[in-house]
This record gives structure tokens, C-alpha cells and sequence, in this order.
């Protein structure tokens, strides 16, 4: 069985071939960076253009990188949501005219569900672990942040972010610094080489009782935390900061990691975690990976990683779902369904 997935959600294009048994042979990734960096942000009208100009040459390199052609692809997934509703159109319109071109089932994923089994991938080729249930899952990225209880047939959704992101935590501050876009990679690489304990920080959470999380007013403290320091936004050569910019960094990081860590760590001494997956471009982050690795291996909850090359946004990881849900549910589900701007993990 040969998979062909689409990704068209935010400001990556991308196209990928899985087979049945998971394995990626081919993930192809046109990134339009470049395009938003200008911006500091993704515009929507810049992303769904470039959607539309990538597309047909990332969808040739993921055919030729797997080497078939589109006439052994037995089934067609495409991200129908949650993202920008004009970049999402790009690639669902295309990946449901392939399958109608082709006779074969078309499958709607959501990009959430796509993050939280990517988990479960091998970027080396070999076949997927197998998804046992339940687990938790971690989803983190520059639009969310999930924390999910996954079982057989349904996703029971934990804590959620109120406000911002992470990722947009993390690019948002980096922009206001005056480093490059996206922030995430930036910080990580800043971060590394400074204290995390220098500058203390809020870790913001709601007051009401629920278990989901707020990233925004640590944003405010980073802000207020420029404003003593002189930082106006002016271009900063990441790899030429004054020590304590470099140390806030490292503070600012350790904030959003140690907030994610508390949540995981209540959840778990609530319900119980039997084995987390992380998940989302922020799972790329080099303290959030070693920090959730090593508390899961002092209280024996293992820690499903997803390779760092599919960590950001994805078609393998689509590919996946999709397969998924289409041998759960079969393409009946997905005959009219719509791009959506919103689509909470756990909704059908
Ligand atoms: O999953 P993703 O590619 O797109 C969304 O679905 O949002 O995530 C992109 C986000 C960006 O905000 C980026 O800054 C962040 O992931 N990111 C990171 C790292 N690499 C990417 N954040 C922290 N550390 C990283 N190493
Ligand atoms: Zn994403």
C-alpha cells in the first residue's frame, strides 16, 4: 500500500510517499521562510501563493525520491485543517483531484493528529514503531499546544494554550530582539551556551483551575525585560549577544520548558502517563527533548520522540494519519470535508 501525503496548512510545502507499514520513502519540504522572513510572520495571501507555485515540483521530487509513479499510489491524504484557510485549499484541491483522478480514496487529516503520530516515525526509512494505546501526547508548535490522552478509538484533549503558542512565543520574542525568523531554532542555538537560572521569569498559568497553559504573559515579561536592557528591535547577530541577553534567552527557554514539564508532571501524578509522545516544530528543542527524556526515565514513562527532520511541519507525517484514520474509518468521512481554520484535536 503506497500512501501519497499532502501539506499545505501553513508556510511549508510539502509531499511525501509512505507504504503501509509506515516507512517514510520519501518527505519532500519547499519552506518559504524566506518569503515571510521579511515579515517576521507568515502572511496567509504570501503562503497560499507560494503553495500553489511549489507545489507541482515538490509533488514530482516526492514521486522521483520514492521512486513510483503516482499510478501505484493506492490512497490520497491531505491536511484539511486547522491553518490558513487559503494555503489549505492548495493542497486539499490537489490532493482530492489526484485521487479522483486516479479512483482511489481521499482522506482529510488534521494537521494535529498528523503531529501527535509522528511520534511514532522513523526519518531513516524503516517501518514506524507501533502506536500502542493509550499514550499522551505532547503537541507543540507555533499554532498550539495540546496535551492529549490518546486512546483506541478516541482523543480525550487535557490542557490546551489559552493564548499564545510556544513556537509563537518563541518567534514572537525573537522578533522583537531583532533576530531572524523563525525564533525557535534561533533560541535553542542562544541558549544553549547560556544560564537558564539567571532571570526569573513568570510561568504563566490560568486561574481558573484548569489545567491549560498561557504563554503570553511571559511574552510581556520578555518585553519588559528588552525595554530595561535597550533592546529595540534593531537586527542582533545571534551569535554575537552580550552575555546577559544570551542568559535571558536561556531563562526565557527554561520558562516555557519548565511549563510544559509542570503540566506533564500533574497529569501524571493525576491519571498516570504510561508513555508520552512529544511532538510539533518545538519538539525539535533541544531542552525540551532532554528535559521530558529525562524525567520520563526517573519515573519509567517512556518518551516517544519524532525524529527532528519531522518535527516541523510535514506530508509523511499526514501520509501517516491519514492511513490511519482510513483504516479506522475508511474515506467515507472525508467525501465533502472542508478546509477549517479551527479543528480541536479530538473533534471529528
Ligand atoms: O509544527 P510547526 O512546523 O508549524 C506549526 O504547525 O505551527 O512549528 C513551527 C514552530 C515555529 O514557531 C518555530 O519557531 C518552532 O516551531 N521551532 C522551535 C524549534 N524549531 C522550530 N522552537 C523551539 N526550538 C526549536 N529548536
Ligand atoms: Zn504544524
Amino acid at each position: 500500500m503506497l500512501v501519497l501525503g499532502i501539506e499545505t496548512s501553513c508556510d511549508e510545502t510539502s509531499v511525501a510517499v509512505i507504504d503501509g507499514e509506515g516507512r517514510v520513502l520519501s518527505n519532500v519540504i519547499a519552506s518559504q521562510a524566506a518569503a515571510h522572513a521579511a515579515y517576521g510572520g507568515v502572511v496567509p495571501e504570501v503562503a497560499a501563493r507560494a503553495h500553489l507555485t511549489n507545489l507541482p515540483a515538490t509533488f514530482e521530487k516526492a514521486l522521483a525520491d520514492a521512486g513510483v509513479t503516482l499510478s501505484s499510489v493506492e490512497l490520497v491524504a491531505a491536511t484539511a485543517g486547522p491553518g490558513l484557510i487559503g494555503a489549505l485549499l492548495v493542497g486539499l484541491s490537489a490532493g482530492r483531484a489526484l485521487a479522483f483522478a486516479r479512483g482511489v480514496p481521499f482522506v482529510a487529516v488534521n494537521h494535529l493528529e498528523g503531529h501527535l503520530f509522528s511520534a511514532f516515525l522513523k526519518a531513516d526509512g524503516s517501518p514506524a514503531r507501533e502506536i500502542v494505546t493509550p499514550f499522551h501526547g505532547l503537541v507543540v508548535s507555533g499554532g498550539h499546544a495540546e496535551l492529549v490522552r490518546v486512546e483506541a478509538d478516541r482523543i480525550v484533549p487535557i490542557a490546551r494554550t489559552r493564548d499564545d503558542a510556544p513556537g509563537e512565543a518563541f518567534d514572537k520574542v525573537a522578533r522583537r530582539a531583532g533576530l531572524p525568523y523563525p525564533g525557535g531554532p534561533v533560541v535553542d542555538r542562544i541558549a544553549a551556551r547560556g544560564d537558564g537560572s539567571r532571570v526569573k521569569l513568570p510561568v504563566g498559568r490560568v486561574s481558573d483551575g484548569t489545567p491549560d497553559f498561557s504563554f503570553s504573559g511571559l511574552k510581556t515579561a520578555m518585553l519588559r525585560e528588552f525595554a530595561r536592557r535597550g533592546v529595540s528591535g534593531q537586527k542582533l547577530d545571534p551569535d554575537a549577544l552580550p552575555r546577559d541577553l544570551v542568559d535571558l534567552f536561556a531563562s526565557f527557554q527554561r520558562a516555557i520548558v519548565s511549563a510544559l514539564l509542570e503540566r506533564v508532571a500533574e497529569v501524571h501524578a493525576g491519571e498516570g502517563i504510561r508513555r508520552l509522545a512529544l511532538s510539533g516544530g518545538v519538539a525539535a528543542n533541544t531542552e525540551l527533548r532532554a528535559t521530558l527524556a529525562g524525567w520520563g526515565r526517573e519515573r519509567g514513562v517512556p518518551l516517544l520522540l519524532p525524529d527532528r527532520a519531522l518535527t516541523t511541519d510535514n506530508a509523511a507525517m499526514i501520509a501517516w494519519a491519514g492511513l490511519r484514520r482510513f483504516r479506522r474509518d475508511g474515506a467515507g468521512a472525508s467525501a465533502d470535508a472542508r478546509a477549517r481554520s479551527r479543528w480541536p484535536l479530538g473533534t471529528e
